[in-house]
């Protein structure tokens, strides 16, 4: 099918897909089978039998579009157009298998190395979160903006295997949710201040949706050095990111993670 994927509804197209992602996993929320291995992913890491139905499904509803997918699981699908898809069907699948209610899909469109759409589904709280680049970020069709914070009231949730520790005692609360993709729409919708991830670990599968709706929100993406997170069209490349409501939070995090202490 020659579809142009210009003239794509995404919104809707996506949205339907979440919703109908949805369907076929909500009943095995909770449970064992969920978490059986059925394989191994292009990164390495074990792949989930709800990894497996979810992505199954949004590989066949893509598909059909003649986009690229680049997708948690399988990595890239290259169908040779200038649109790329980069999706994570769950994310935060050891949540899902555990029965903790934090796991969302996330879902990122480029056009060649621009984002054009993004949005991420969180299934327990039904809360729809998009991005439209140069048009803002909305959460269930309402605006949503960053909340700074003074760093001795900040929310940050911070996974850096012991690097940077000393940001425990700079910042009010500390929060590691298990699924960095719903970690930074709750940055986008000014629930937390900062997402920090030092391990050289998430994917742009993971991050993708969430850089561009926390950017979309008025907050800060960077990677230690404090130059802009790239993404990188990959469900392989393992990146460092730091995202931020504002600068002074984005300093006291940077001088943390950079600094001889650990
Ligand atoms: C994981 C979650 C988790 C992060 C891991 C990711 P997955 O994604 O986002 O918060 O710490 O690095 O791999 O595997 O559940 O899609
Ligand atoms: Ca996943």
């Amino acid at each position: 099918m020659n579809l142009d994927p210009s003239e794509v509804v995404w919104n809707e197209v996506v949205f339907s897909l979440a919703k109908d992602v949805e369907k076929i996993v909500m009943s095995l929320f909770g449970k064992p089978e969920a978490g059986k291995t059925v394989g191994t992913n292009v990164s390495g890491d074990v792949t989930k039998y709800v990894d497996k139905i979810s992505e199954d499904l949004v590989l066949e509803r893509l598909k059909v579009l003649g986009i690229n997918i680049v997708s948690e699981e399988v990595g890239l699908i290259d169908a040779g157009s200038d649109y790329t898809a980069l999706v994570d069907p769950i994310d935060g699948s050891y949540n899902f298998v555990a029965g903790i209610p934090i796991f969302a899909f996330s879902f990122a469109l480029f056009r060649r190395e621009k984002p054009v759409y993004a949005a991420l589904y969180e299934f327990v709280t039904e809360n729809y979160y998009e991005a439209i680049p140069g048009h803002g970020a909305f959460l269930n069709g309402t605006p949503i903006k960053v909340s700074p914070a003074p760093p001795e009231r900040a929310a940050v949730s911070f996974y850096t295997r012991g690097k940077g520790i000393g940001l425990i005692q700079r910042v009010k609360r500390i929060r590691v949710l298990g699924a960095i993709a719903v970690e930074m729409a709750y940055l986008a919708k000014g629930t937390l201040q900062g997402v920090v991830d030092i391990r050289n670990y998430v994917r742009p599968t993971d991050v993708a949706a969430g850089t561009v709706i926390v950017r979309e929100a008025g907050g800060i993406v960077v990677d230690e050095t404090r130059r802009d997170v790239k993404l990188t069209l990959s469900a392989e490349d393992k990146m460092n990111l730091i995202a931020a409501s504002d600068w002074e939070l984005l300093k006291i995090i940077l001088e943390e993670v950079n600094s001889d202490g650990g």
